[in-house]
C-alpha cells in the first residue's frame, strides 16, 4: 500500500497534536455510528429469521423497524462511516509514519468489508420493504408468488452475509485502534492474522457487542417512543412488545458492560497505561452504572422517560471512550513521536537549504564561540591566524570564505593545515556574515 506512504507529510510537533485531535474527532464520530450500525443490524436480521420460524408477525415487523434506525438515509453510512473511516487511514499513517506498525492498512481492509457490508445492508433494508408492498398484494398469481419467493431470499442472504461483512469490519477496525496502541506488538504480530488473534481484539470486540445492543436499545426507545413518532398502526400490544424488548435488553447488556471493561484493563499492554487512562476507566464505569439504573427504573415503571438522558450518557460515555484511547495511544508511542519530530526537523533543515532559506537557529556568533575560538581570535594568534590578519582579503566575498571554511585549504606554510570543521552549507555562510562583519568593525 505504497500510496499511504506517498500520501504522508512531515510533520511538526504541532502538526501531531493537531493530527491527534482530528483523530479522536473522527472516533467521535464513528465509533457511536458503528455501534448503533453493528446493534441495530444484529438485532434486525436475528428477529428477520426468527420471523421465518415463528408465525409472531411481530418479529419482521420489529426487524424492520429496527434497520430503518440506522438505514434512513442513505448519505449517513457515508459521511458517519465512510468518511471518519477514510480519515482515521490517514491520520494513522501521518502519525505512524516509518513505523511498522501496519495499522492504516489495516484499517483499509477494514474499509473494504465494510463499504461491501454497507451496501449488502441497504439491499437487505430495501428487499424487506418490498418484501411488505409484495405481502400486500392480495389476490396473489403464481407469478407474484415467485417474487415472493425471491423477495425473501434476497432478504434473507443480503440480511446474513452484511452483518457478517460488518463484524468483520468492526472486529479489523477495533482490532487496528488496540495495536495502535500497543507499540510492542508492531512488526511481527501487525499482520492481519496478528490482530485477529489477539485476545485484545477479542476482548475489545465483546465489550462493542455489548455496548452496541445498549446503545441499539436506548435509541429505539428514544427513537419510536418520541411524542410525535407516528406508528401507522395502533396495536398497543406490538408497541409494548417492542418497549419491553429494548427496556430489558438494554439492561442485560449494560449490566455485562462493567465486567468487560475491567477485563479489557487487563488485557490493556502496560506501555499504554497512565493516570488518565485509569481515571477515564473509573468515570465510564461510573455512567454505565447510570445508565443500567436509568434502564431498571423505566422498566420498573414501563415507561421510557429518561431514554433522552440514556442517550445523553452515552454520549458521554463515548467522549471518555476516546479520551482514554487516545491517552493510551499518546503514552505507548512517545517514542515514535520524538522521532517524527526529529525528522521534521531534519526535513525542515534540509527544505530551508534547497530553498536557500537561513535557518534561525543558526548564528554565526555562536557557531565562532563554539568551533572556532579554540584556535582563532580576531587579534591575536592561537593555533591559527588572527582574523584580523587574513580577513582582508575576504571583504565583499563572502562566498569564497564561507567555500573556505567548508574545505580548508593549506594557505599559510607557517601554520599546519586547519582541520575541517565539519559544518553545514548554511552555518558556514552564518559563521563567514559574522567574522567579516566583526572584522569590518574592528577596522573602522
Ligand atoms: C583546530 C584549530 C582550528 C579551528 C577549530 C579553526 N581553525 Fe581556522 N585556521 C586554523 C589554522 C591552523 C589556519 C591556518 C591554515 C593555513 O594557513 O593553511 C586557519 C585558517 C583560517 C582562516 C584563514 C584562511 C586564509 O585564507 O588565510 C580562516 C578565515 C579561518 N581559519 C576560519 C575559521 C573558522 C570560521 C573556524 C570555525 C568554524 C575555524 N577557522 C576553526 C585552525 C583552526
Amino acid at each position: 500500500m505504497d500510496f499511504l506512504e506517498n500520501a504522508v507529510l512531515p510533520q511538526s510537533a504541532h502538526h501531531m497534536v493537531l493530527l491527534k485531535y482530528l483523530l479522536a474527532l473522527t472516533f467521535l464520530i464513528v465509533l457511536p455510528y458503528f455501534t448503533l450500525l453493528i446493534g441495530s443490524s444484529l438485532l434486525s436480521v436475528y428477529y428477520n429469521s426468527k420471523s421465518k420460524r415463528s408465525d409472531n408477525t411481530y418479529y419482521s415487523k420489529f426487524s424492520k423497524q429496527l434497520i430503518d434506525l440506522v438505514t434512513f438515509n442513505k448519505s449517513m453510512s457515508f459521511g458517519f462511516g465512510v468518511v471518519p473511516i477514510l480519515s482515521a487511514i490517514f491520520c494513522y499513517a501521518q502519525l505512524l509514519h516509518m513505523t511498522d506498525s501496519g495499522v492504516p492498512q489495516n484499517i483499509f481492509i477494514s474499509l473494504i468489508f465494510f463499504l461491501t457490508g454497507i451496501v449488502l445492508i441497504y439491499t437487505y433494508k430495501y428487499s424487506s420493504h418490498i418484501n411488505d408492498i409484495l405481502g400486500k398484494i392480495k389476490d396473489s398469481d403464481e407469478e407474484s408468488d415467485i417474487y415472493k419467493l425471491k423477495a425473501v431470499k434476497l432478504l434473507n442472504k443480503t440480511g446474513k452475509y452484511g452483518l457478517v461483512l460488518l463484524l468483520v469490519s468492526a472486529y479489523l477496525f477495533i482490532g487496528s485502534i488496540e495495536l495502535a496502541i500497543d507499540s510492542s506488538r508492531w512488526g511481527e504480530d501487525s499482520s492481519l492474522l496478528g490482530i485477529i488473534l489477539s485476545i485484545n481484539t477479542l476482548t475489545y470486540f465483546l465489550y462493542f457487542i455489548a455496548a452496541s445492543i445498549s446503545v441499539t436499545s436506548a435509541v429505539l426507545l428514544y427513537f419510536y417512543f418520541r411524542p410525535n413518532y407516528d406508528w401507522q398502526e395502533n396495536d398497543p400490544n406490538y408497541k409494548s412488545f417492542v418497549k419491553k424488548f429494548a427496556l430489558t435488553r438494554g439492561l442485560i447488556a449494560t449490566l455485562i458492560l462493567p465486567a468487560l471493561i475491567v477485563l479489557n484493563v487487563f488485557v490493556t499492554p502496560a506501555v499504554a497505561l497512565n493516570g488518565i487512562v485509569f481515571g477515564s476507566i473509573v468515570i465510564i464505569l461510573f455512567i454505565v452504572l447510570l445508565i443500567a439504573n436509568l434502564f431498571y427504573l423505566m422498566l420498573k415503571e414501563s415507561n421510557t422517560k429518561f431514554s433522552s438522558s440514556v442517550i445523553y450518557l452515552f454520549v458521554i460515555l463515548f467522549t471518555f471512550l476516546v479520551i482514554k484511547e487516545q491517552a493510551a495511544f499518546s503514552t505507548s508511542t512517545q517514542n515514535q513521536f520524538q522521532k517524527l519530530s526529529a525528522n521534521y526537523e531534519e526535513y525542515r533543515v534540509k527544505l530551508n537549504e534547497e530553498l536557500g532559506i537561513e535557518t534561525v537557529a543558526v548564528s554565526g556568533e555562536d557557531i565562532f564561540n563554539g568551533r572556532c575560538s579554540a584556535c582563532h581570535k580576531f587579534d591575536v594568534k592561537l593555533v591559527g591566524p588572527p582574523y584580523n590578519s587574513v580577513l582582508s582579503k575576504y571583504v565583499g566575498k563572502q562566498d569564497e570564505l564561507a567555500k573556505f571554511v567548508l574545505n580548508p585549504v593549506k594557505i599559510n606554510p607557517d601554520y599546519p593545515v586547519m582541520p575541517n570543521q565539519g559544518l553545514k552549507p548554511n552555518e558556514a555562510k552564518a559563521i563567514a556574515e559574522y567574522i567579516l562583519k566583526v572584522y569590518q568593525e574592528n577596522q573602522n
